[in-house]
This record gives C-alpha cells, structure tokens and sequence, in this order.
C-alpha cells in the first residue's frame, strides 16, 4: 500500500496589525476552562500562536478586582498571549484597554458573543450584536488608546433573520481592529447545531483589510486545514477542541507539513493529566482544585472504555490526594486512539 503525504502549507505567521504571531492556530478563550493551569499545558504541549485568557469584564477589571486579576494571571511560557473583555461601555473601554496592556498581553480581543443572559441583559457579549456601531466605539477608543493589537469576536448575529457578520467586519475594519474572529453560529442557537462554515467564506469575501479567523466545530487537525481550505479563513480559532488535547495546535501542524501524528497512548493521557493536576494546585486552593479536576478529569479520556466510571470516580473523590491515586491506577477497559 501506497501512504499518500498530502503537504497542505496553510499554516504560517500571521500578523495582526504590528506583531507578527508565530502562527495562525489559536486557542480560544474559554470561560472556566482556558485558565492558568490549562494555559501552562498548552504552552508546554503544542504551543498555539496565541493563546487566550478566560474573558474578564470591563467594569470589573477597572474597578482593581481581586478576582479578574486572578484570572489574568500568565507565565512567561505562554506568550503570545492575549486578553478577552466583555463590556458595553465606549466610556471605559480605552482605559480597560490601557490596562491589560500595561500587564503585558500580546493582543486585546473584545466579546461580542458570550450568549449567556447574565452578560447580554447590558448589552454585553452577544448583546452587542444588536448595536453593532456600540462595537465600532468600543472598538475605535481601545485602538486610541494601546499599541497592541485589537480583535473582535463575533457571532454570526443574534438570530437568523438578523445576520450581521458582514456590517460589523466593516465597522471593525473602520474602528481599526487588527482581525476578526467568527463564531459560525447565532446567539440564539448559542452551541447548538454545526457551526456554518459558510458564513466563515462570506466574512472572508466581506472584510478589506483584515484576517478572518474562523471558529466552530474544530475538534481534530483535520478540521483545522478543512476549515481553512473551504473558507479560506486566514487563522484558526480552536475552542472545545483544546479541551484535554492541549497538543492540538502541534498535531494540526504536523498534519499540514505532512507528517505523521503519533497518537497518545493511555499513559501519555494520565501523564498529562497528572500534570495538568499539578498546576491545577498550583494555581487554586484545594477546595476548588477537587472540584475543578470534576470537570477536566475526563477530557482527557474521551475514548477510553470506563470514561464515565472514571468521571463518577472523581467526582466522589474527597481529596486531591485521591484524584492523584485515581489518575494513576483506574482500570480503564482499553487503550484509546486520538481523540
Ligand atoms: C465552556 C465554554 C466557555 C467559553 N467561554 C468563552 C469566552 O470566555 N469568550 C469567548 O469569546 N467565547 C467563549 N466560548 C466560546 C468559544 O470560544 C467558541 O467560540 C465556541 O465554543 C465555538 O467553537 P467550538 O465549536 O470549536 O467549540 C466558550 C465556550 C465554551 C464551551
């Protein structure tokens, strides 16, 4: 048999206004879970781009709260790195801007797609999609005020009937925003149904002057380069794919230069989860470690046979120390492939 090396050479450098980022594959924000010890391994095991911090608010950050600053927390490892805010205000947004710059973010990007009703009932997150000139302000005061670059992300629009993914490209653009990430869904489908692809072409057709990065639905390398061949998107945004598969970015490299990606064995998977553990109590206090490592203890298996005994294991686990004993010795039924 014949094994047939396909070199797709679509991932490259891309640059954002000034700064050239070392690749066009970025992880997304990811409330609750792009946080520091996600961030540590993903630095260590596949090395995005640019890697993103969960979103903080406006209002918060420039209040000096505590907490958003905790959320900010990065290490020299994980540069490029960049920011998320979630606001509406024009009035605040230049000063906000100012700040994530002075703590040394690579890129600023503002929410314009968080769908939750908590954040949109300001008009905030996917509530700016309903006042797309709001975004151009917020966009234009942020760009005033900071020398790193400013993106948008978006989702397609608040429903179907009101799609407005092609206005706002051209009012970022005008507002001096560096790139434009889509979300190929609505707010109202918020993550249910395929992302449309689609959408992704006719926002690349729409902008002038800046990349479209596309997102949605990328959960393997093969994904990422399908992505970028039917849309012709400039960058990749990978969200849920980065969950429990930090290596993601290096895989969707390997795969486009041609070369063979080694799956992950069994071990491989504690290994990094171990490790993974380990930031984890780094970074919180035991009693939210316990309850963080509920959620990320089973990305890591996604293909393992006893995955949800595994999962009702550590939730039931009264102690880091025994998620550490459950993550060496649970008796999955089989090896698994990569997810
Ligand atoms: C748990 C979770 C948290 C998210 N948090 C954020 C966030 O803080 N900011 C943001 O812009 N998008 C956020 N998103 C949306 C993702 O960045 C991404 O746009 C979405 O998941 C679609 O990509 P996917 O289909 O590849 O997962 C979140 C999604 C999930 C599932």
């Amino acid at each position: 048999m014949v094994n047939i090396v396909v070199i797709m050479n679509k991932i490259k450098p891309l640059k954002l206004g000034v700064k050239e980022f070392p690749s066009n594959i970025f992880y997304a924000p990811l409330a609750g879970c792009s946080d520091f010890p996600f961030r540590m391994m993903s630095a260590k095991f596949g090395k995005p781009g640019l890697h993103f911090c969960e979103m903080v608010k406006m209002d918060a950050l420039i209040r000096n709260d505590i907490g958003t600053f905790h959320i900010l927390d990065y290490a020299a490892s994980m540069h490029p790195i960049g920011a998320q805010l979630c606001g509406s205000k024009p009035e605040i947004a230049g000063q906000a801007a100012r700040m994530i710059e002075e703590l040394g973010f690579d890129s600023l990007d503002l929410n314009c797609g968080c769908p939750v009703d908590k954040v949109t009932k300001d008009g905030s997150g996917s509530g700016l999609l309903r006042e797309p000139y709001r975004v151009g302000d917020i966009v234009a005061n942020m760009v005033a005020a900071v020398k790193i670059p400013i993106t948008v992300k978006i989702r397609a629009g608040w429903d179907e009937d009101h799609l407005v993914f092609k206005d706002l490209v051209r009012i970022v653009e005008l507002a001096g925003a560096t790139a434009i990430t889509l979300h190929a869904r609505t707010r109202e489908q918020g993550y249910i149904g395929n992302a449309k692809w689609p959408w992704i072409s006719e926002c690349v057709q729409a902008a002038t002057k800046i990349p479209v990065i596309g997102n949605g639905d990328i959960f393997s390398p093969s994904d990422a380069l399908k992505m970028m061949e039917e849309t012709g998107c400039h960058g990749v945004l990978v969200a849920r794919g980065t969950m429990g598969q930090p290596w993601i970015a290096d895989d969707i490299r390997k795969l486009d230069a041609g070369i063979s990606i080694t799956e992950k064995t069994l071990a491989d998977r504690r290994e990094m989860l171990l490790e993974h553990l380990h930031w984890t109590k780094i970074y919180q206090n035991d009693r939210k470690a316990l309850v963080d490592m509920r959620r990320v203890g089973c990305w890591y298996f996604p293909k393992a046979k006893g995955t949800r005994q595994f999962r009702d294991a550590i939730a039931h686990a009264a102690s880091l120390a025994d998620v550490e004993v459950l993550i060496k010795t649970f008796p999955f039924g089989e090896e698994l492939g990569n997810a």
